[in-house]
């Protein structure tokens, strides 16, 4: 196993590019099994989690090859398999995201339950009751869903009693061969979930509401669509997350390749916190983001929510960024029940943090000393390695196989941008 080695208190400069989004690859790449014809996909991570989504649809049967090393081509027009074997599912999640596209193309597939993570139950009862009300059978044996739609999925109207992403992502899918037309209230608009409809809607499917949260479909009463050739959006928490490197350290750095309307909720914050930050940008809307050095770092609050509001995939980060920041901080978590891992690790640091159920409160601005700290979920252990950058000393942040999952490069990204980092392995 890797661990990181950070030798704090340098500060940062120069540029990056951002990558592409790991939460809108995920969905794009289950998307494949509704075409019939091979699906390009450009600007895709280089990160585990791909890798494992692309295991899950080889054992489906899909034939996938990687054209470089951000580009894939997907072939699911030999996929003979319906059962998403535990041993894939249980490492990532998302792969919940082959249940709808899976049972609106063949009528009947077997997925394991995902089970729980570090932040959460993360149930997936919200899918399950939507695709029943699209006509599915749905039964829960041994560990997996077994679901039945032997005349093909039904257009419906799905309320979310919640807003779920995944949700979402899954019932568009299931949808757009569903027959008949389907709407879905309360649906999510991150623009991971809008580009998965306007790639939809590229192949001619009748999509209306993109980017609300009311959305209805038109399915193709069960004929498989040609999806375009389509480059992924870049990764906003990505993004956010180098920028709150730039923050934490208090040093000019310049992204490349972001989406300005992705990323508001998560400058606004910034700005109030005291950084400047300054944007050019392609008629195509991507940018490049200039961050600015802050005359001082006042504390803020922060209520995680659905976009565009605060976003949860952001909140460790900015935990990290409060112990720098004058004052106290208080940070809300509402979308996940155990989204705090990463606070015992930030105190072995020497963070000022009290908690009272979903609400932490970060008292700055507070020096952090380098120690041997561990990864518990992947957005935790991009917080360790921020408050690594800043502490005194030398940091060791062990697990960081939670970090590969969803940062390409990270090492040599931030190295380019000045940090003392290293990937060492773990003495037997
Ligand atoms: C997506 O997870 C993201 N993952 C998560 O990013 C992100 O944190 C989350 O959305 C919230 O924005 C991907 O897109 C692959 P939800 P998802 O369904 O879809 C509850 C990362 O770090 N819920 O929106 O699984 C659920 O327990 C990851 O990149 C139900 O109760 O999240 C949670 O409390 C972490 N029943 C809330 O809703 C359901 O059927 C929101 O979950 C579904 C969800």
């Amino acid at each position: 196993m890797d661990y990181l080695q950070i030798v704090g208190g340098k500060p940062l400069h120069g540029e990056i590019n951002i990558s592409g989004a790991k939460n809108a690859s995920l969905p794009l790449l289950a998307m494949s099994l509704l075409s019939k014809t091979p699906f390009k996909l450009t600007n895709v991570p280089h990160v585990a989690d791909i890798n494992t989504f692309i295991k899950l649809l080889e054992n489906l049967g899909a034939s996938i090859s990687r054209l470089d090393k951000n580009e894939v081509l997907l072939d699911t027009s030999s996929v003979n398999n319906t059962k998403a074997v535990y041993d894939i599912v249980r490492k990532m999640r998302a792969s919940i995201l082959v249940l709808g596209p899976l049972l609106s193309r063949f009528h009947h597939c077997e997925v394991s339950l995902p089970g729980g993570c570090a932040i959460g139950a993360r149930p997936v009862d919200m899918h399950l009751k939507a695709l029943s009300a699209m006509g599915a059978e749905i039964d829960i044996k041994s560990g997996y869903i077994l679901a039945k739609a032997p005349h093909g999925l039904k257009g419906a109207v799905i309320v979310f009693d919640k807003k779920t992403v995944t949700g979402s992502e899954n019932i568009i899918m299931a949808a757009a061969l569903a027959h008949g037309k389907t709407k879905i209230v309360n649906a999510c608009k991150e623009p991971e979930v809008v580009q998965l409809c306007q790639i939809l809607s590229d192949a001619g499917l009748e999509i209306e509401g993109i980017g609300t949260d009311e959305i209805s479909i038109t399915g193709s009463e069960g004929s498989l669509l040609s999806l375009k050739e389509s480059a992924v959006i870049p990764d906003r928490i990505e993004a956010g997350t180098y920028l709150c490197a730039g923050a934490i350290t208090n040093s000019p750095i310049t992204l490349h390749n972001v989406i300005e309307s992705h990323m508001e909720a998560i400058t606004v914050k910034l700005q109030e916190i005291g950084f400047d930050i300054n944007y050019s940008c392609d008629d195509d809307r991507v940018c490049t983001m200039k961050l600015l050095k802050a005359k001082n770092m006042k504390a803020f609050n922060i209520t995680t929510s659905e976009f565009p509001g605060f976003p949860t995939d952001m909140q460790a980060q900015f935990m990290a960024l409060a112990t720098q920041c004058e004052g106290t901080s208080v940070i809300r978590e509402t979308l996940f029940e155990n989204r705090f891992m990463h606070v015992n690790e930030l105190q072995r640091l020497g963070a000022n943090i009290s908690m009272n159920g979903n609400v932490a409160q970060v008292t700055g601005k507070t020096p952090l000393f380098g120690t041997d700290v561990m990864a518990t979920d992947l957005r935790a252990s991009s917080a360790l390695v921020l408050s690594a950058l800043v502490a005194k000393g030398t940091s060791d942040i062990h697990r960081i196989y939670h970090l590969d999952r969803g940062y390409e490069d990270l090492e040599s990204k931030l190295r380019s941008l000045g940090a003392d980092i290293k990937r060492l392995k773990e003495q037997a």
